[in-house]
């Protein structure tokens, strides 16, 4: 079954922030909506998981709270991604359609590179991409930091550690974000930023990806 495609002139854009824990993804989203609203632009900002009971699930799940297998956890975001595209009242197909750019704070990028590396790779890549119902974004931006800046950032700021946020952890999932992307190359625009400078700096790398899409 085809793609969901949105036909509109006037859509808005689909942006999709990704990073290892600790690479900016925060600062860098508020940045970039700033940008985006001085350019006249409506935009939005949204994350994954989403404030949806399933997102409460995994919510559980990540910080330890409920036990899920892996296969339980990939599932789990992809129904809470299904509804965050189609939901009919802040979903992004109708953020889009009203003409808002909106910015999400990881996708289905996340769910390859994580849970496809604790279980079957394909099938959570299937689950993901072939289904109708999950749009591709416009551009998805990677800020690239190492992992020791990361870890550096994450323990400044935050009081718990998740159970991703681990030095060997973020190095395996660095990599395999790389070897997810080589493997879209063909159906995703995917540019790789470098958030290893000050914020000012690494915002407007982001912005100059995010023009070539506007
Ligand atoms: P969160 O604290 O919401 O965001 P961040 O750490 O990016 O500031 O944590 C999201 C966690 O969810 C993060 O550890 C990665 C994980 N995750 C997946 O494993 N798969 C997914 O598909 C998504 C969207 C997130």
């Amino acid at each position: 079954m085809e793609k969901l495609k949105l036909a509109s002139e006037n859509r808005g854009r689909f942006i999709v922030m990704e990073g290892i824990d600790g690479s900016g993804k925060t600062t860098q989203i508020k940045m970039l909506a700033k940008k985006l609203a001085e350019c006249g632009r409506k935009t939005y900002i949204t994350a994954e998981p989403t404030q949806s009971v399933t997102g409460g699930l995994l919510r559980d799940a990540l910080c330890g709270y409920t036990k899920r297998t892996a296969c339980e956890l990939a599932a789990l975001f992809v129904i809470d991604r299904i509804n965050h595209n189609v939901n009919p009242a802040n979903g992004i197909k109708k953020l889009l359609l009203d003409g808002f750019d909106v910015i999400c704070d990881r996708y289905y990028y996340s769910s390859l590179a994580y849970q496809g590396s604790e279980t079957d790779f394909d099938w959570v890549k299937r689950m993901n991409i072939d289904c109708p119902e999950i749009m591709t974004p416009d551009i998805c931006i990677f800020l690239d930091a190492s992992p020791d800046l990361c870890i550096e950032r994450i323990s400044g700021e935050r009081a718990v550690v998740e159970i991703y946020e681990k030095k060997a952890t973020l190095e395996r999932f660095r990599e395999r974000y790389f070897q997810v992307f080589d493997m879209l190359k063909d159906t995703d625009n995917i540019a790789v930023v470098s958030s290893e400078s000050s914020a000012e700096a690494t915002a407007d790398r982001v912005f100059a990806a995010v023009k070539t899409i506007l």
